[in-house]
């Protein structure tokens, strides 16, 4: 061990004022989805640019949600990325339809390719999810005409992507659809927690019933007065946010933009120092990709398999935390079988996700890069 503190892969920043909205919702006596929701999915909404936000419990079940009120069912397909968390796979299996995988553009962009899929289209297909993977927004402008161009719906999965933007304009504003995470380890944290935003009035009021067992009012509303009873008229889900992770959710919202250029800042110190040691490995993306990026996590694509392993090795013996993103899901049992996808398959060979969260110092990044240069030089290939 190094002696020093561990070195955690990601943490969240809360203060004060997230320990007084809490208290104060707690004091209000209303902990359920009320006021204080309403209030977050607003500025949310506003926030990413969308008419509409609607706070769901996670953002597996926001992805749920957007796929039940595209109407998908059992037969219908889904083209998804396989280089995911397997939520985005699985919400679209609830609904009875089938994901359908495509591969990355490249080990040095890997985000969704749009000619992948184009070649995955088929007649059962109805919509594309893209992955706004580690907060780098997919090519939408290319998505868009596909989906256009074959009348489908286009899906934002941007769970890593809260302050991100891109040429066509912020996440969350570009699809139908967008669906974002507020679990402990995302950008902005309530715990559990999701949202989707749209513009579409239809999907977010089929949404909003669906989000509450398909019930015409909620508690909230007859809390208020503003109904008596209420009728059913969707088989719904219980997907109701907290009024709790609400109340953290507007705090964390504020900071957004100071803790993503904090988020910048890092991804630049580690791209300056990878860029000097190339032997280590390359950083996917590029400078320009990163200001305006949402900087989740801090990927690393190393030489090979045996050098992944071995940084893993020596990160863990000093004591800095690293991890994986991720398996790809179409290599998960419960998928099988699947045709492979070289691309995401080396991606994952090669990768590893380094610490990088706001509250990190420039020497903590620095503790990471010693480790790095310390790496033994890679063993000479032999050729077979
Ligand atoms: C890309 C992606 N999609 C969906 C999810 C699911 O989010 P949640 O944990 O809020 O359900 C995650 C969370 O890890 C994710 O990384």
């Amino acid at each position: 061990m190094s002696g020093q503190p561990q070195l955690p892969l990601s943490a969240p920043s809360f203060g004060e004022e997230e320990a007084q909205a809490v208290a104060d919702v707690v004091r209000s006596q209303w902990l359920t989805m009320g006021p204080v929701t309403a209030e977050f999915e607003k500025e949310f909404s506003a926030y990413v640019g969308s008419t509409h936000g609607i706070m769901a419990s996670s953002c597996t079940a926001a992805l749920h949600l957007a796929f039940a009120a595209l109407g998908l069912g059992a037969g219908d397909e889904v083209i998804v990325p396989s280089l995911t968390f397997v939520a985005t796979a699985n919400a679209v299996a609830y609904t009875g339809a089938t994901p359908v995988f495509a591969d990355i553009v490249s080990v040095e962009h890997p985000l969704l390719d749009p000619a992948a899929v184009e070649a995955a289209i088929g007649p059962n297909t109805k919509a594309v999810c893209a992955v706004h993977y580690a907060g780098y927004v997919c090519d939408m402008a290319a998505l868009r005409d596909i989906c256009d161009r074959r009348g489908l719906a286009l899906v934002e999965d941007a769970a890593h992507a809260p302050g991100a933007t891109s040429p066509q304009g912020p996440a969350g504003s570009l699809g139908d659809l967008a669906c974002f995470s507020f679990f402990s380890n995302k950008n902005l944290v309530t715990g559990e927690g999701g949202m989707v935003t749209t513009d579409d009035e239809t999907l977010a009021k089929k949404m909003r019933l669906l989000r509450a067992h398909g019930m015409t009012a909620t508690s909230w509303d007859r809390e208020r007065g503003h109904a008596s009873g209420y009728d059913v008229i969707e088989r719904g889900y219980n997907y109701r946010p907290s009024e709790l992770e609400a109340a953290l959710g507007r705090v964390q919202l504020a900071k957004v933009p100071d803790l993503t250029a904090r988020r910048r800042e890092l991804i630049g110190m580690y791209r300056t120092a990878v860029e000097r040691m190339p032997e280590v490995g390359v950083m996917p993306f590029t400078a320009e990709a990163d200001a305006m990026s949402s900087c989740h996590i801090m990927p690393l694509v190393t030489p090979s398999a045996e050098a992944k392993e071995a940084l893993r090795a020596a990160a863990a013996a000093a004591g800095i935390q690293t991890s994986v993103h991720y398996q790809p899901v179409h290599t998960f049992q419960v998928f099988q079988p699947q045709p492979a996808l070289p691309v995401t398959e080396e991606y994952y060979a090669r990768e590893v996700t380094l610490p990088l969260y706001p509250a990190m110092a420039d020497a903590d990044v620095e503790r990471v890069l010693a480790m790095l240069a310390a790496l033994p030089a890679p063993a000479a290939t032999t050729g077979r």
